[in-house]
């Protein structure tokens, strides 16, 4: 097991290059289940939830290559396995097998997502649509079964807007007899990339990244080669982090207009930031200030950068809110950054930031991906050596990340913990 080390407080400059989106990708890569040939998707990031989903393939009889980036799975082979046990419990976007595996072979039997603790995050959604969809769903045992003679479209107004639900409905869909309109739809990128990839695939789909998409049940799905976006969440975590330690930094490979909600923010705070075609140059303001910021869905500003922005607030001058409307408790980060000299405080569902304050390092710990990214930062922002623990968090989401922050001058590198500072951990 290993452990991140920084050494802070030391400015960093230079160009970053952004990989392929995460929240695309765990979508993207089950969507080929639905196909009869060869589907290639390019530019995927180099984490693990990719790897495990490439497992998940192997494992229901799917052939995989996966090299650079550039994944191609033929699921001419692929049988409808169920699932109960094992990787799928181990992230959170396996959910998306059952309305690929459900929506191809009207059968699927998948154990209930792992993956970040955000405090409840429930699945009703998902399974309102597939029993709208004409499936039976029930749930044994800590495993989701769902079967169905056939699918059919339908209406489905989506009680809370969804970003998994959402795709998930598609993934059913897109095989279904007839039309299926999905109301009070997600309007997040990642649901544009994964209609533009089932779209290539032969799907009939229209409105995507609008509230209200419509399917077109078609017979049968294809192979075909397809491009991810960007990943938004980690631009953003390095537009935070060249306003909290660059010096100039430049960050290559962005859809400056996924970012809108944070470049506002930022832009507020007193940061600088140009934005070109598909890059985002930012550069440090004389003086921060303080700022509120309330999560939101698309485009309100993402619930995944709220916790590295919280680290970046500790620099601000006076008192800055941060409230998760989308997870109420995803603020396990604000614990870790009081050990690190951050003056926070949790009011339900909000973190109030007082600042600035210098950071010190320290020894914490990532409880789940963005919370491990919010350290990072923090770490960087730090006087001293900070320690961060929970790297499995960071893997999941953060592709090369010690190798990128390197390239911009940072001093952070991985070393391999104690059996004692193992014990200690699970303790
Ligand atoms: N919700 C329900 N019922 C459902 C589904 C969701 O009540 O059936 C609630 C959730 O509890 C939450 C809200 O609706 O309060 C939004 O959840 P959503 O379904 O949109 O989240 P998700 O699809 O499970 C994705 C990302 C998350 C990101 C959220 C919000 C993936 C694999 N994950 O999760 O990403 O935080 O959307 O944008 O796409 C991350 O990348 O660190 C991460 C956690």
């Amino acid at each position: 097991m290993e452990k991140l080390k920084i050494a802070g407080g030391y400015p960093l400059k230079g160009s970053i290059r952004v990989s392929g989106a995460k929240n695309s990708a765990v979508a993207l890569i089950p969507a080929t289940i639905l196909a009869d040939s060869p589907v290639t998707i390019e530019g995927l990031p180099d984490i693990s939830d990719v790897q495990m989903l490439k497992a998940l393939m192997e494992e229901i009889g799917g052939e995989v290559s996966f090299d650079d980036g550039e994944m191609t799975v033929n699921p001419s082979k692929m049988i409808s396995m169920p699932l109960p046990n094992g990787r799928v419990k181990k992230l959170r976007a396996s959910y998306y097998l059952m309305g690929a595996m459900l929506g191809k072979f009207k059968k699927a039997v998948i154990g209930l997502p792992g993956g970040c603790h955000l405090g409840p995050r429930p699945i009703d959604q998902h399974i309102k649509g597939f029993e709208a969809l004409g499936a039976q769903v029930t749930n044994e045992q800590g495993a989701i079964y769902l079967r169905a003679d056939e699918l059919r479209g339908a209406r489905i107004y989506l009680d809370v807007v969804s970003v998994g639900a959402t795709i998930n409905i598609m993934l059913a869909a897109v095989l279904a007899k007839g039309r299926t309109v999905i109301e009070n739809a997600a309007k997040e990128p990642e649901i544009i990339d994964v209609a533009t990839l089932l779209t290539n695939m032969g799907a009939k789909i229209k409105g995507a990244g609008t509230d209200i998409i419509r399917i077109d049940g078609v017979e049968s799905l294809h192979g075909c080669k397809h491009t991810i976006i960007p990943d938004r969440i980690e631009a953003g975590t390095f537009m935070i982090l060249a306003a909290a330690v660059g010096e100039g930094i430049l960050i290559d490979n962005v859809i400056p207009q996924h970012l809108e909600s944070l470049t506002a923010k930022m832009r507020e705070m007193g940061i600088n930031i140009e934005a070109g075609d598909d890059q985002i140059f930012v550069s440090p303001g004389e003086k921060y200030k303080s700022v509120d910021i309330k999560t939101l869905v698309y485009p309100g500003f993402p619930t995944d950068l709220q916790q590295p922005f919280t680290s970046l607030l500790t620099k601000a001058s006076g008192s800055s809110m941060v409230t998760d409307t989308i997870y109420g408790a995803r603020f396990k980060h604000i614990d870790e950054l009081r050990r690190m000299n951050a003056k926070i405080k949790v009011e339900g569902r909000a973190g109030i930031i007082d600042g600035p304050v210098q950071l010190h390092g320290a020894k914490v710990k990532a409880s789940d991906l963005r919370a491990g990214a919010a350290l990072v930062i923090a770490g960087l922002m730090a006087e001293g050596i900070t320690e961060v623990t929970g790297l499995e968090h960071i893997d999941r989401g953060y592709s090369h990340l010690v190798e990128k922050l390197s390239g911009l001058g940072a001093t952070i590198w991985r070393e391999e913990m104690t059996q004692e500072e193992v014990e200690q951990l699970k303790s």
